[in-house]
């Protein structure tokens, strides 16, 4: 259980021990969301990590008496460990050890509402935990085996507990591409509405910003990875066309790889948007390092930068005259409102610039056109009359030709000119 917690970090040559303690500061927030408080930070300088025990021999016999002292029941290391350093800190610190992606996978385990994210996270869990069975996992086959799970002729206790989670693994892929196929279907046949996405690090503002652009009932903590599953809502505000924002999953330094694969295919949905809204809080003492994660990310699922605004957060709480001037950055306070309406008219920009509106007159008889229009464009308005509907729509650029020759205006002049 996560309780009292001892928070150790590496310092190593390239790392300044102010950066240190701010990593330190992170998990310790790590640490909490997961239901555990600090009693106690350590931290080793080393010229690089020990193979056997990573922080040394004898500064894992020093943590070994302050767990004692403070009482703690867990020690939580800001790295990835080996499972035989795991195994080697334990011996030698005599309560359990865990490292960085076991934390996070923790957190995400208990966040996981719906049927995809469960599905994700169990997955992870089960891909980190496959190399690190040992002896001690016997007790697996009665969890995830269940009366089934016979051992085979010559088969070792470890051996039927891998061949389980290998099953286990292998079922919850398959399950999890259904899934992703049913959303992709609904994906489809959503509307032509325009698509913000809010990406950035954990705790950078986004759900916040999320309830201020839509009537959102988003859950805004101060705590880390508050949202796994994407949410989407339209935006409460008039916009040039219909609006839809949506919410993801944060980012974090170092995420462990098996999350970040079972996660790919809910950001890569976010990330198709067709604008991205890159949440920076500004005024985090660590935001030029939590920006360039991000970035990682958006260059990871192949976002162009020209599809990104970067939005610093929380202004309320810095001068945005240290923000870094970019020509795509607007600084706002999701809290108190401020720079909103820049937010909203940047965003009203994007919108106007892959299309146009257009007054269109549809003849009745025409009825093919009426539903290439609803195919191709987005409908606002529709007004039937004596010989046909009007219709107010919003036209990509690339299919602007086609509707020409309805234009009402168009028509209006003809009718003029005869
Ligand atoms: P994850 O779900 O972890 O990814 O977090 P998130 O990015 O959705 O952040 P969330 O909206 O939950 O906000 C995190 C914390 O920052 C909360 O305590 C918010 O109240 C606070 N916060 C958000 N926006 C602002 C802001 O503009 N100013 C200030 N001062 N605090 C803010």
């Amino acid at each position: 259980m996560i309780d009292k917690v001892i928070a150790a970090g590496l310092v190593l040559p390239d790392l300044t021990r102010t950066v240190a303690e701010e990593h330190l500061e992170e998990l310790t927030k790590l640490i909490e969301t997961a239901g555990g408080s600090v009693v106690d930070r350590v931290f080793a300088k080393r010229q690089r990590p020990d193979p056997a025990t990573f922080f040394g021999s004898g500064k894992a016999e020093q943590m070994k008496s302050k767990a004692e002292r403070e009482g703690a029941t867990l020690v939580v290391f800001d790295d990835d460990l080996s499972p035989a350093q795991v195994r080697n800190l334990e011996k030698i610190i005599g309560i359990p050890v865990m490292d960085r992606s076991a934390l996070i996978l923790e957190i995400f385990a208990g966040r996981a509402r719906s049927r995809e994210s469960r599905t994700q996270v169990e997955l992870a869990q089960l891909e980190y935990m496959l190399p690190r069975l040992t002896r001690q996992w016997s007790h697996l086959s009665r969890q995830a085996g269940g009366a089934g799970a016979k051992r085979g002729v010559g088969e070792t206790q470890l051996e039927m507990d891998r061949r389980i989670v290998r099953t286990r693994i292998s079922r919850l892929k398959t399950d999890l591409a259904k899934i992703e196929q049913t959303r992709e279907t609904q994906r489809k046949s959503r509307t032509a509405a325009f698509t913000v996405a809010l990406v950035g690090y954990t705790n950078a503002g986004k759900s916040t910003l999320f309830n201020r652009l839509t009537h959102g009932d988003a859950v805004a903590i101060d705590k880390l990875f508050a949202t796994l599953d994407a949410k989407s809502q339209r935006a409460a505000f008039e916009m040039p066309r219909e609006t839809v924002i949506i919410d993801t999953v944060g980012f974090i330094r170092k995420l462990p790889h098996h999350l970040v694969a079972s996660f790919r295919s809910t950001m890569e949905e976010a990330v198709s948007a067709d604008l991205v809204l890159h949440v920076i809080d500004g005024s985090h003492p660590q935001f030029h390092e939590q920006r360039e994660i991000g970035e990682q990310v958006l260059d990871d699922l192949g976002v162009d930068r020209e599809r990104v605004i970067e939005v610093y957060n929380k202004v309320d709480q810095f001068d945005d005259h240290f923000m870094p001037r970019r020509e795509a950055s607007i600084a706002v306070s999701a809290l108190t409102g401020e720079g909103i309406d820049r937010l909203i008219a940047a965003v009203s920009v994007r919108e106007r610039a892959d299309g146009e509106m257009m007054r269109l007159h549809v003849p009745h008889e025409d009825s093919r056109m009426a539903a290439k229009l609803h195919e191709l464009a987005e409908v606002y308005e529709q007004t039937v009359t004596e010989q046909g509907t009007i219709f107010r729509v919003w036209v990509p650029h690339h299919a602007v030709h086609l509707f020409e020759p309805y234009s009402a205006e168009q028509l209006l002049e003809s009718a003029r000119l005869k």
